[in-house]
């Protein structure tokens, strides 16, 4: 069974491809670098005992696509490949549309062609929007605030709309929470552009000395202590999520939507004194002012995944701020040594 994985170079991409080669799948990466370093290609060579077959390309690129289904026999596809900063689609909205949106109907079209009728799509919690109540359910409205959050509805929409043209179509549409942590080894992980915009990766460069000090955007929030409520879930357990979806996607056909969360949610404060507690650092702080777009409380109802998935998280809070701050502290340049 051989899987290509879109942006297989990435952040989760590349831990989704280590667990897939441990439980057997043959993997090819298609990746066009922009978000990610080619030296991750050594990484996880050494990782696995074996070279991942790669090819560098755009998935806006038709031919290159084309090319790719006929050279290689392959049965599904994990979309990972898009750009991700909530800020930045702001500012360069035809960019997210182009990379995200017209990216994946142009991998669909190849994969049309191909007759390759199977994908796992990375879409996110941010399509619920901020007039949900929580638990989230994945039957509950979609909507956005952002470019970014747009092109993921969209693509759930797109993705759906295919569906139901062709009952050949195995999608799952796969919601993630918030990711953080890294692999055991401390040899691949999250590699922020600049400034972190998310908070785990912030919290590792003031611990690593790259910051000064966290802001913590406001503490007057509905919350357990005023500040933000998230569900993180370790990218070992969001890339385990993947495996269960392909396996599953082998005997079921249509769309099917997942949630991909613990189904706890944990404070900015609660995630920083976790931080603290288990690495033995201190985390300079100041509360600052709410940042614009953002909810009080997010986390999952895991429910469907679980029932249908088989999928629950092994990782705990232990596990992820400990990883996160492994990877950190042994690559403090990244993957550029
Ligand atoms: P990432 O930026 O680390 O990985 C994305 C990869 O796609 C990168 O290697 C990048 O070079 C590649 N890429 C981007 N545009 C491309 C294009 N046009 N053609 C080919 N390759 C391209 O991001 P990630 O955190 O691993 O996220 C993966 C997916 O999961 C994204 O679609 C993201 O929107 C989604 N997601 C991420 C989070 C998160 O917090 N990390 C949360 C929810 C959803
Ligand atoms: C952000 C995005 C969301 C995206 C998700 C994963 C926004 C508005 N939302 O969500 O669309 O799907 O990342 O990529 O950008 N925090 C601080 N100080 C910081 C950073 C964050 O206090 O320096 C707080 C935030 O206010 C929030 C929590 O930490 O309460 C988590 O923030 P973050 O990691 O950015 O994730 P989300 O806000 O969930």
């Amino acid at each position: 069974m051989k899987v290509l994985v879109t942006g297989g170079a990435g952040y989760i991409g590349s831990h989704t491809v280590l667990t897939l080669k441990s439980a057997g799948y043959d993997v090819l990466i298609y990746d066009n670098f922009s978000n990610s370093s080619q030296a991750v290609l050594e990484r996880l060579e050494e990782l696995s005992g074996e070279a991942i077959p790669f090819v560098e390309g755009d998935i806006r690129d038709q031919e290159r696509l084309d090319d790719l289904f006929q050279q290689h026999s392959i049965d599904s596809v994990i979309h990972f490949a898009g750009l991700k900063a909530v800020g930045e689609s702001v500012l360069k909205p035809i960019e997210y549309y182009d990379n995200n949106v017209s990216g994946t109907v142009t991998l669909l079209k190849a994969m049309k062609k191909a007759g390759v009728k199977n994908i796992v799509f990375s879409s996110s919690a941010t399509v619920y929007g901020s007039n949900n109540q929580v638990p989230f359910t994945e039957g509950m409205p979609t909507s956005a605030t952002n470019p970014y959050g747009y092109s993921k509805v969209m693509i759930e929409q797109i993705l759906s709309d295919v569906a139901k043209s062709d009952p050949e179509w195995t999608i799952t549409l796969l919601r993630y929470f918030n990711p953080i942590g890294a692999h055991k080894s401390g040899r691949i992980g999250e590699l922020p552009n600049g400034v972190p915009n998310n908070l785990m990766p912030y919290i590792t460069q003031v611990a690593v000395g790259k910051l000064d000090h966290l802001r913590v955007f406001g503490n007057d929030y509905d919350t357990v202590d005023g500040t933000g409520v998230r569900d993180y879930i370790h990218v070992l357990d969001l890339a385990r999520g993947h495996v269960k979806a392909l396996q599953k996607n082998a005997a079921v056909k249509g769309v099917k939507t997942y949630n991909l969360g613990t189904g706890e949610g944990v404070s900015v404060l609660q995630l920083v004194q976790a931080f603290e507690k288990y690495n033995d650092i201190k985390i300079p702080y100041e509360i600052v002012e709410r940042r614009d777009g953002d909810i009080a409380t997010c986390y999952a109802s895991c429910e469907k995944a679980q029932r249908e998935l088989g999928f629950t998280t092994e990782e705990s809070l232990k596990d992820m701020v400990v990883d996160s701050w492994r990877w950190q502290k042994q690559n403090p340049k990244g993957y550029e040594q």
